[in-house]
């Protein structure tokens, strides 16, 4: 038979249909399925059932993160570098190298399970640190970028017969000095607003009445009327403070009337599913569709704190009149939906650093209609609007101090400065503190092991988890911790090098790679049947993310021509929690060693910073104008910045006369106090 070219384009597809299966992917513990068709991975079909499992590499089969547990049916592929013998024979697989054969039942364990949202309860810790302590300084002061004006207009006479657009705009600029504009739709809707309908027994007429209520948002040089409303509301004025992070997004609910932080809330950043860092989230915006499924799955994340926020503090939608976000430059890019790939190519220029507020609703951001989002403006392609928060939120642009500021993040950046000049950096750190690529390396989540501590004498660990949940993985500072504390405790060398002599009960000689693992807790106590290891590899990979850190530090330093004991106070932002302990991160040589009363942990100064600029609009155009006083230093042209960082892959560092209380410590040990 001879089929026309459609007709056999047809036929091609209908027998593909008829030959093609379809699997039922049932996914435990969520008990969400999908239907996908045959050749189609374990990573996407989870991704289809809305179930979120660690794909750091982005699905590339290099990162040993995806592991999830097939309980029923049948699998095709290989997945064996990363699992143990032990873990295949008990249905171990990792979820982005292996397709269905056919209907399964799929466990996603503790470890590879990326939760979806997250709440942070009022009372939580999280809450205080976010909305209370360190960084957010009470404002006396309030003038928001959106701001809701209260009118009474007097009644036009004979005399007075302006019209009602030019009285609103008069009375405002009274307020709100600068130039004002007002849309037609407004326009439009003032006559009625200003005024009662009477009704007649055969006709009606106009009364006024003159109460009106006008929000004035800022739109950079000019000032828009945004909304007019029939009384007071001026109670009614919200904004939400997002920080969007590359692996959580953070908003807060701010009342714009009192300043008052009203809830707060966290979510995994849905662009986990596309890679744990910018460069695996840019290579899938490379693919065909991928930017738009980057930028609606952040858009979407925002959608879902501002849903949770409203709901728990019964607040309307559309009393919410603006968002303000900060983030690195490659989040703001994916959320404005922006052209995010000339990031990663030298010279590395972003499509845009400092923006005009644009409508929320042009984003898909369901606020008051006319409401507005604002940006915080970014150095370079990265150094971004997170940075120019902490900068405002730990005020070293305007201290007399020398002060270091280091945000640690996948990708960490570093400011040098005072209110003479700021320096800034940034290292690409990797995801080790925040649990990726590392064996057992998790987020701070329930089960998360967040403290360590070895007795040196015996050799035993203790540890603390998040929650006090059984132990199911690390998350950064319990990896700090039990870096430090095994350094301290003679397990690993200077250079990183376990030495199995000192413990030779506490190795194991099965890791991934035939290279001895470190155990802190063992299968019987952890929250899932595996043992929590540390291995060699982790070591060398953690060595690496905090040389880089310190390494930047000291390239900045270097640059200004002073040492570390010059600075007078260091600033650690980050999402590491309150238990990060300073002397461990001196200890594996992540912060210099200056007395630790010199830092600050001053947790999310992202989100600090953005609600200080959703406060403000004196604050938004100061941070603005800090944005053009930065020197940004692009570390790869530094000459000295690769040996800089190879000094700084060992414990505290080669050169140990920089970190004379660790020495201290190691010799103490040495001298038999061990
Ligand atoms: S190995 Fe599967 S996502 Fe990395």
């Amino acid at each position: 038979m001879v089929f026309p070219r459609r007709a056999w384009e047809q036929e091609i597809s209908r027998i593909a249909q008829i030959t093609m299966a379809d699997f039922r992917i049932q996914f435990l513990p969520d008990d969400r399925a999908a239907v996908v068709e045959e050749g189609t991975n374990l990573l996407t079909a989870a991704r289809a059932a809305d179930v979120y499992v660690g794909a750091i590499c982005g699905g590339e089969g290099i990162c040993g993160k995806c592991r999830v547990i097939v309980r029923e049916g049948e699998v095709e592929g290989e997945s064996t570098e990363f699992l143990t013998r032990d873990e295949i024979r008990r249905g171990y697989v990792l979820a982005c190298q292996v397709v269905p054969k056919s209907d399964l039942v799929v466990e996603v364990p503790p470890e590879s399970r990326l939760g979806g949202y997250q709440e942070i309860g009022r009372d939580s810790e999280r809450f205080r640190d976010f909305a209370h302590r360190g960084v957010e300084r009470p404002q006396t002061e309030i003038d928001p970028l959106v701001e809701k004006y209260p009118l009474a207009l007097p009644e036009p006479t004979l005399e007075d017969a302006a019209g009602d657009q030019e009285r609103v705009l008069a009375a405002v600029a009274k307020k709100r000095p600068g130039a004002l504009q007002m849309g037609l739709k407004i326009t439009r809707e003032l006559p009625r607003l200003l005024r009662m309908r009477r009704e007649g027994r055969s006709s009606w007429s106009w009364v006024w009445d003159g109460r009106i209520t006008a929000t004035v948002g800022s739109r950079g040089d000019v000032d828009e009327i945004l909304l007019a409303e029939k009384g007071d509301t001026s109670d009614r004025n919200f904004g939400v403070a997002l920080d969007v992070g590359t692996t959580t997004v953070v908003g807060h609910l701010v009342d714009l009337t009192t300043g008052i932080t009203r809830e707060a809330a966290a979510k995994y950043n849905s662009q986990l599913k596309f890679g744990a860092d910018v460069i695996n989230r840019i290579n899938h915006a490379r693919q065909p569709g991928g930017a738009e499924e980057l930028h609606r799955s952040i858009i979407e994340d925002v959608e879902t704190l501002i849903d949770e926020l409203t709901r728990r503090a019964k607040v309307g939608r559309g009393d919410i009149s603006c968002v303000v976000a900060a983030g690195n430059t490659t989040m703001l890019h994916f959320l404005l939906g922006l052209e995010a790939d000339l990031i990663r190519l030298a010279p590395f220029v972003p499509a845009a650093t400092k923006l005009p507020p644009f409508r929320a609703a042009e984003l898909g951001v369901r606020i008051h209609p006319r409401g507005l989002l604002y940006t915080l403006p970014m150095v370079g392609s990265y150094v971004g609007g997170d940075i120019m928060a902490g900068i405002l939120a730990s005020g070293i642009y305007r201290s007399d101090k020398l002060s270091l500021l280091l945000d640690i993040g996948t990708n960490g950046e570093v400011v040098l400065g005072n209110k003479e000049f700021l320096v800034a950096c940034s290292a690409s750190a990797g995801p080790a503190f925040e649990g990726g690529s590392i064996s057992c390396g998790m987020r701070a989540t329930s089960g998360a092991i967040d403290t360590v501590r070895i007795f040196r004498h015996e050799l035993t660990v203790s540890a603390t988890t998040i929650d006090g949940a059984p132990p199911v993985g690390m998350c950064g500072t319990g990896l700090i911790d039990a870096l430090a504390q095994m350094f301290l405790a003679g397990v690993v060398d200077r250079s990183g090098c376990f030495q199995i002599d000192r413990a030779p009960d506490r190795f194991r000689t099965n890791g991934e790679d035939g290279r001895p693992q470190f155990l802190l807790v063992s299968a019987k106590e952890s929250g899932s049947d595996r043992d929590v290891m540390i291995s060699q590899a982790d070591v060398e990979n953690l060595i690496r993310t905090k040389g880089a850190i310190y390494a930047a530090a000291d390239s900045l330093v270097q640059s200004v021509g002073i040492s570390f004991d010059e600075i007078q106070r260091v600033y650690i932002a980050g999402g590491f929690g309150n238990r990060l302990d300073i002397s461990s991160c001196i200890a594996v040589g992540l912060l210099p060693d200056v007395p630790t009363e010199r830092v600050r942990f001053i947790g999310n100064a992202s989100v600090a910073g953005t609600k200080m600029v959703m406060r403000s609009r004196r604050r938004f155009e100061q941070v603005r104008e800090i944005c053009d006083q930065i020197t940004y230093q692009e570390l790869i042209v530094d000459p000295s910045y690769m040996e800089k960082f190879t000094s700084a892959c060992f414990l505290p560092h080669t050169d140990l006369q920089r970190f004379p209380t660790v020495a201290e410590k190691l010799e103490a040990h040495a001298g038999g106090k061990r």
